[in-house]
C-alpha cells in the first residue's frame, strides 16, 4: 500500500458474538427464564431465532468470507452441551464441530470461549456461581467440550467479561440472578477464577498446544476532576476491582484483598498464554461518600461524542486512545494480546466507521510501539440479542430485522471488508469513509 497503516503479516480480522445473542432458541438457561419476566427486557424483547445460528451459521459465516475475514470469535452454549447434570449432549457437540469446521473451509479461525454469561437452568438451580461446586462442574464441561472440538480450534477462552457478570448480575442487580450483594459476589469471583484456572490446565492436559486465556471488559476509570484526590481515589479503587484484581490474579496466583489476603493458589499462577482485550468505553469517575456506589458515580467526559442510547443512558464515549492505553498497559505480561471485543452501537451507521477507523488507527500505533497484538474482532457481524437491551442496540455490521430474518449491509461492513482485504488502512480507505480522521493521520508531520 503506498501510504496507509500496515498490519503484521497474519495478522487476525475477526468479528466476535456469543451463543445466547446468535443461535436462537437457546431455552435452558437462566437468561431464557429471564427474558419471560415482564420488563426484564427492553420492550419486553424476546430472543426468539435471534441471528438463527443454531440452523443456519453458515450464511453469515459466508458473509464473512466475503468480507475477507480470517477469523471469528464464538462461544459455547453449555446448555446445549450439558442439557442435564453430568449428560452431554453429542448431537449438540457435532452441531459444534460443524459450525467450527465451516469456518475452516472458509478459510476463518476459529476463537472459541467456553463461558459467556449463560447457565444451563441445572447449574442456576444449585447456586450457579455462588456454589462452589459449579468449579468442577465448569471443569467437566470444558474438557468434554475440548475433547469434542479440540482438533478444530487453537485458540480457546475460558470466560467472558466476568467482572461485567459480577458488576451486573450482583451489584447492579440488572441481569439474573438480580442481586445487590457485594459480600455474595465476592465467593462469585473467587468460584470464577478457579474455575478458569481449573480450565486452563484441563485445556491444556487435552491439548498441550492449545493457547488458552480469556477476556476481560477494561473500562479504564479516571477521576473526573482533575484537583479533586478524592475522584482519583474512587477511580483507582474501581480501577482495581474491575481493571486489575482478576489479571494479577492469574499472572502471580495472588488472591489480593477482597477476595483473600494474598493467598497463593498456585494453578492460578501464569494462567493465560494470551491476553483478550474486550474494549468499548472509558468512564470518569466523581467521588461519592457512598460506600454502596464503591465511592464514585461514573459518568462519560461532559465534552465527549456519545454512542447510541440504552436504557440508561448512552452506552459509551468516543475514546479510541483507549485501545492504545490498554495495549501499552498490558504489554508488562509479555504475551501476545488480542482484542476480542470492540465495537459501538449505531443503529444508522453515522458514528460506526470513523470510530473503528479511529480505533484501528491506535491499535496499530500500539504494534508501531512494539505491542504484540495478534488480531482484532470486532463486536459484531449481525444485530443481535443485546442482552437486557434486547433489540435496542445495534452492534452489527450488517443491520438485522428479526422478524424476517433479513440481513442489510451497513457502510461499515464494506469498510471493514477492505481493512480485512488490504490488511491495513490505506490513506484513499480512511479519506472515503473519515475524511478528517484521515487528514489528522495522514497529515506530513502528524505527531502519530
Ligand atoms: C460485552 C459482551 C457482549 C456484548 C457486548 C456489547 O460486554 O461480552 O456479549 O453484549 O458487550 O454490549
Amino acid at each position: 500500500m503506498a501510504q496507509g497503516l500496515n498490519f503484521p503479516d497474519k495478522f487476525l480480522w475477526g468479528t466476535a458474538t456469543s451463543a445466547y445473542q446468535v443461535e436462537g432458541n437457546t431455552r435452558n438457561n437462566q437468561w431464557w427464564d429471564f427474558e419471560q419476566q415482564p420488563g426484564a427486557i427492553w420492550h419486553n424483547d424476546k430472543s426468539g431465532l435471534a441471528c438463527d445460528w443454531w440452523r443456519n451459521a453458515e450464511q453469515d459465516f459466508d458473509r464473512m468470507q466475503q468480507l475477507h475475514l480470517n477469523a471469528h470469535r464464538l462461544s459455547i452454549e453449555w446448555s446445549r452441551v450439558e442439557p442435564e447434570p453430568g449428560v452431554f449432549d453429542h448431537r449438540a457437540l457435532d452441531r459444534y464441530r460443524e459450525m467450527l469446521g465451516g469456518l475452516r473451509a472458509r478459510g476463518l479461525e476459529p476463537m472459541v470461549s467456553l463461558y459467556h454469561f449463560t447457565n444451563p437452568r441445572w447449574l442456576e438451580a444449585r447456586g450457579g456461581w455462588e456454589n462452589a461446586e459449579t468449579i468442577i462442574r465448569f471443569q467437566n464441561y470444558a474438557r468434554t467440550t475440548v475433547k469434542a472440538l479440540g482438533d478444530l480450534c487453537q485458540t480457546w477462552l475460558t470466560v467472558n467479561e466476568p467482572l461485567v457478570y459480577l458488576a451486573q448480575s450482583w451489584f447492579r442487580g440488572i441481569w439474573p440472578p438480580l442481586k445487590q450483594d457485594f459480600l455474595a459476589a465476592l465467593p462469585v469471583f473467587r468460584h470464577l477464577l478457579y474455575a478458569h484456572a481449573a480450565a486452563y490446565q484441563t485445556i491444556h492436559a487435552c491439548q498441550p498446544h492449545a493457547q488458552v486465556g480469556y477476556a476481560s471488559a477494561f473500562r479504564l476509570f479516571s477521576g473526573l476532576r482533575p484537583d479533586h484526590p478524592m475522584d482519583h481515589f474512587a477511580a483507582e479503587l474501581k480501577r482495581y476491582l474491575f481493571d486489575h484484581l482478576w489479571i494479577w490474579a492469574t499472572v502471580d496466583g495472588k488472591i489480593r484483598p477482597p477476595l483473600g489476603v494474598g493467598q497463593y493458589y498456585p494453578p492460578l499462577a501464569n494462567s493465560f498464554d494470551f491476553i483478550g482485550i474486550n474494549y468499548y468505553t472509558r468512564d470518569l469517575v466523581r467521588f461519592s461518600p457512598n460506600p454502596l456506589t464503591l465511592f464514585g458515580n461514573e459518568q462519560f467526559s461532559p465534552d465527549a461524542e456519545l454512542s447510541d442510547n440504552g436504557r440508561d443512558g448512552p452506552y459509551s464515549e468516543y475514546y479510541p486512545e483507549g485501545l492504545y492505553q490498554l495495549c501499552r498497559e498490558m504489554q508488562q505480561f509479555g504475551k501476545p494480546i488480542y482484542i476480542t471485543e470492540n465495537g459501538l452501537p449505531d443503529r444508522d451507521d453515522d458514528q460506526r466507521p470513523r470510530w473503528l477507523l479511529a480505533h484501528l488507527h491506535q491499535l496499530h500505533r500500539a504494534i508501531e510501539a512494539g505491542c504484540d497484538v495478534r488480531g482484532y474482532f470486532h463486536w459484531t457481524l449481525v444485530d443481535n440479542f443485546e442482552w437486557h437491551e434486547g433489540w435496542n442496540l445495534r452492534f452489527g455490521l450488517f443491520a438485522l430485522n428479526p422478524a424476517t430474518q433479513l440481513r442489510t449491509a451497513r457502510a461499515s461492513a464494506h469498510l471493514y471488508g477492505a481493512i480485512a482485504e488490504q490488511n491495513g488502512i490505506s490513506q484513499e480507505l480512511c479519506a472515503k469513509f473519515a475524511p478528517k480522521l484521515a487528514d489528522k493521520i495522514f497529515s506530513a508531520g502528524a505527531a502519530d
